[in-house]
């Protein structure tokens, strides 16, 4: 089985990518100091797959620890590279902690990878890359803007490092996946989002609101120049974004070397924040109470992807939209209540 390493395979995103590795027939290694996840993402991925992944807790930026897993687990087929942190706010207080950890680490697995000859990444970068973009739906030619926060900005960077990288090493094949907004669970609720303290992202508040554990949602500003005033966003299915992940491995395999790839994930349409509320209070019967707030810093008005290059290429496109996953959100979330008793 051809093994894959998976930094930050314990956090949403790549919970889910385990998921689907296994059920393609790869084996995901798991390299992951649970920072900002937690070991029970191991146990639902192996009550979703039958299988208990292989799982080290250590900290991308432990170089030392890194060489250990590679040698470990050679021939090492490629890697998915999620770990990271991203909190926009926080990258604002403390920008040194995100150029360190998001940069430095990719820099090390880099480094490593080449010692140990692997020559496939998938890289999770976002849509800040693209700031607020002039035409709508933002293609991946659209020129990067200045990203709104330092988080955003290391991610402008490492898609940088890897375009040099490939321009370095005639072997390399990068594909970086720019997400939108992933949102959703898992929908057999095993596994889903985990988020530390406040939720800082609409949706893990909005369930959180709905289960009684906050009072209210505060919509962050309704006087944008939207239809409803609220911002709009491409929201995406953990899941279909799990998926793509396999899919970048796949066709990389297809692909001449050197490759540095682009590709926007999203669902191609966006939804205002309201949007979201009304559907999960239609999805789920439940109410969100909620309320206007002042606008947040930094975000942006709108913006939605155009997949038509993730189609054509990758040949994935969604096959979950808003409902379904508002739908497992919410199972996810009483998951979590009934476990917390
Ligand atoms: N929002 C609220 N109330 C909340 C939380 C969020 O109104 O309590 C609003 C936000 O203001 C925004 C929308 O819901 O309009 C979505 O907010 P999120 O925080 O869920 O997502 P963002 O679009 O801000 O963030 C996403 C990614 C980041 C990335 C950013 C780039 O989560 O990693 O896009 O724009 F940096």
């Amino acid at each position: 089985m051809k093994k894959v390493i998976v930094t930050g395979g314990a956090g949403f995103i790549g919970s889910h990518t385990c998921v689907e590795l296994v059920a393609a027939g790869y084996e995901p290694v798991i390299v992951d100091d649970l920072r900002n996840s937690e070991e029970r993402a191991l146990e639902g991925i192996a009550k979703i797959t039958g299988r208990v992944p292989l799982g080290y807790r250590i900290d991308c930026n432990d170089e030392g620890g890194m060489e250990r897993v590679f040698a470990e687990h050679a021939p090492v087929h490629g890697v998915i590279h999620f770990a990271a942190d991203k909190a926009v706010g926080e990258s604002v207080a403390d920008p040194l902690k995100y150029y360190h950890n998001n940069i430095g680490s990719l820099a090390i697995l880099l480094r490593v990878m080449a010692r140990h000859g692997v020559k496939r990444i998938v890289f999770s970068s976002s849509c800040t890359v693209y700031g607020q973009p002039e035409k709508m739906p933002v293609t991946e030619t659209s020129p990067d803007r200045n990203a709104s926060s330092p988080y955003g900005y290391t991610k402008v960077v490492c898609e940088q490092m890897l375009r040099d990288l490939s321009h370095a090493d005639p072997l390399l094949k990068a594909v970086l996946l720019r997400y939108f907004n992933p949102i959703g669970a898992h929908p057999s609720a095993h596994i889903g989002e985990l988020p530390r303290g406040v939720p800082t992202n609409l949706v893990p508040y909005v369930t959180q609101t709905a289960a009684g554990q906050r009072e209210v949602l505060t919509i962050n500003g309704n006087d944008y120049p939207t239809p409803d005033g609220t911002n709009v966003r491409d929201y995406i299915h953990v899941v279909d974004l799990a998926r793509a992940h396999v899919m970048a491995l796949d066709w990389m395999e297809k692909q001449a070397a050197p490759l540095c790839e682009v590709f926007n994930l999203g669902t191609g349409k966006g939804n205002s924040v309201l949007e979201v509320v009304k559907t999960f209070v239609e999805v789920n019967g439940v109410p969100v109470p909620h309320r206007f707030g002042p606008r947040r810093a930094g975000d942006v008005v709108s913006i939605w992807a155009d997949v038509r290059k993730s189609r054509d290429e990758l040949g994935w496109s969604c096959k979950l939209d808003l409902k379904d996953a508002l739908r497992d959100a919410w199972r996810w979330q009483k998951g979590l209540e009934r476990a917390a008793g």
